[in-house]
């Protein structure tokens, strides 16, 4: 990595040049934050855990016609990734209540939502990344209106595989958080991670609540057992995808 220079570094990843300029790799780190980094921590593997998993998910994702950053997987906390112009809006989608949303509507934990819903929050930390509206998204020129119902149709797209793939492992998702970015030619292409850190993922096998949590909700609600949580997804994900 001599010489590569790094790029950025985040909360949960390092970026780095390459000798390709269309080309960047991504350093997973084990370091954990929440509540906008104020509550902050280390989950031993989740680098590596995070990395495996993204580079899973993006290929089936890439296998079912999503277009992704994802390249390949040179090192088992790295990933080689295509240059892309990040649009800075966090594009949520849930299939189930949980966390801001009940927070905000009154909706009970566990809710079944009749369709999934999409959110968009603007990806601004000194702002606390706020819920936005479409309205509010076009005024500030975040996206043009084609790119935001084309983000909104490749969510569906995506949570439509995704929920199938989870469900294959016995596993509910809930909810989760998706980025995306512009290449060279303009194109909108999946970026960022998809892992624990980004889902809320149920057991289907427990029905105890705390028990059937396998994702950064260990973490942010301190109930322990967040390593083996994230190892168990990565399981089940890796054995699903040979069995499929
Ligand atoms: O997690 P929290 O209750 O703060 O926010 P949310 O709006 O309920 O989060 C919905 C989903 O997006 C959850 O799966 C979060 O883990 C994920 N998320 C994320 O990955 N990064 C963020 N900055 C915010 C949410």
């Amino acid at each position: 990595m001599a010489d590569m220079q790094k790029l950025y570094e985040g909360k949960a990843k390092i970026i780095y040049s390459t000798e390709d300029p269309e080309i960047l790799l991504t350093h997973f780190k084990d370091d954990a934050t929440a509540f906008n980094a104020l509550k902050r921590g280390t989950i031993i593997g989740k680098g590596e855990i995070n990395c495996r998993m993204s580079t899973e998910l993006f290929q089936i994702l890439e296998a079912k016609g999503i277009p992704t950053h994802w390249i390949d997987q040179p090192a088992p906390n790295q990933m080689r990734v295509r240059r892309v112009k990040i649009v800075p809006v966090e594009v949520v989608v849930r299939n189930i209540a949980a966390g801001s949303l009940c927070k905000q509507t009154g909706l009970p934990l566990g809710t079944v939502l009749k369709h999934p819903l999409v959110e968009f929050f603007y990806k601004n930390d000194e702002l606390g990344d706020p819920l936005l509206t479409r309205d509010r998204l076009l005024l500030l020129e975040l996206a043009t209106p084609e790119q935001l119902d084309q983000l909104k149709t490749m969510t569906l797209q995506i949570n439509e595989i995704l929920t199938e793939f989870f469900h294959q492992c016995g596993i509910t998702l809930v909810d989760f958080k998706l980025e995306f970015g512009l290449d060279v030619n303009g194109k909108l292409l999946l970026a960022d991670e998809i892992s624990p850190d980004t889902c809320r993922l149920w057991d289907e096998g427990e029905t105890d609540q705390t028990k059937r949590i396998m994702d950064k909700d260990r973490f942010r609600q301190d109930l322990g057992q967040v390593e083996s949580a994230y190892q168990k997804v990565l399981e089940r994900v890796l054995n699903s995808k040979t069995q499929g």
